[in-house]
């Protein structure tokens, strides 16, 4: 099973011409890695990267759950399909919270980008609070068991284990936190299923959740957006 390693851009960079050098120096300096590297950027810049990816694999950071209509601002499974997209980044814990996404929403994305062949990075992860009041399982577990509602077919799920309160923190998830997480989402998915962490990882931290806490992947933010910086990461869990 080759490592997942994903950048997620989020809403950056501001401009076209600074997307096209992150980008170009990340697939420089990758492309002959094992690891399967995936770039998220914001929807508008897939399309002029899709003809610069030859190397490497494009993301995006959420979709539609309808292939098209009437449905103002959207973007269509399909329409990124098209462009040679071939990752989709469903219920980020940002979509949860600033979107007011709910695990039905998140079931339904999911269930339309494997209908026309995405592969899905569902998101997951406990807030602080529930953290503190021992929620963790709990929550892991509604959201996998409603995220995939009746989906049978695995072989396109990634999920990644992303706690709330690491995610842009600087604070991220101890190994064994992180392992214990790694270990109970296990049990919902199937063996071959990758599952990934992210929250605030860094050069410093990345090869640990690989080694230690049994991660198959990492998803970046932040640390992303500096190609140096994410292409140590990838280096770092080959
Ligand atoms: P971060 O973001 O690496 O900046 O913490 C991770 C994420 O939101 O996926």
């Amino acid at each position: 099973m080759k490592n997942l390693v994903i950048a997620n851009w989020k809403m950056n960079p501001v401009s076209k011409e600074k997307a096209k050098e992150i980008f170009k120096e990340i697939k420089n300096n990758v492309e002959d890695l094992a690891s399967e590297v995936v770039v998220c950027p914001p929807f508008i810049y897939l399309s002029f990267l899709s003809s610069e990816k030859k190397g490497i694999i494009l993301g995006a950071q959420d979709v539609f759950f309808e292939e098209k209509g009437s449905f103002t601002g959207e973007i269509s499974p399909l329409e990124i399909k098209d462009l040679g997209v071939e990752y989709v980044i469903v219920g980020h814990s940002e979509r949860r919270k600033l979107f007011n996404e709910t695990d039905e929403q998140i079931n339904k994305k999911i269930k339309k980008s494997l209908e026309v062949g995405l592969n899905v990075i569902l998101c997951v992860g406990e807030t602080e609070e529930e953290k503190n009041q021992g929620k963790t399982n709990e929550i892991l577990e509604k959201q996998i068991k409603q995220g995939l509602s009746q989906i049978n077919d695995f072989e396109n799920i990634n999920i990644a284990y992303e706690p709330v309160w690491a995610i842009g923190t600087g604070n991220n998830c101890s190994v064994d936190e992180t392992k214990n997480s790694i270990n109970f989402i296990r049990q919902f998915v199937k063996p071959e299923t990758r599952i990934l962490y992210g929250g605030s990882v860094k050069s410093e931290n990345s090869a640990d959740y690989i080694e230690k806490a049994g991660a198959n992947g990492l998803l970046v933010g932040r640390a992303s957006l500096d190609a140096e910086e994410f292409v140590k990461i990838v280096k770092s869990v080959e």
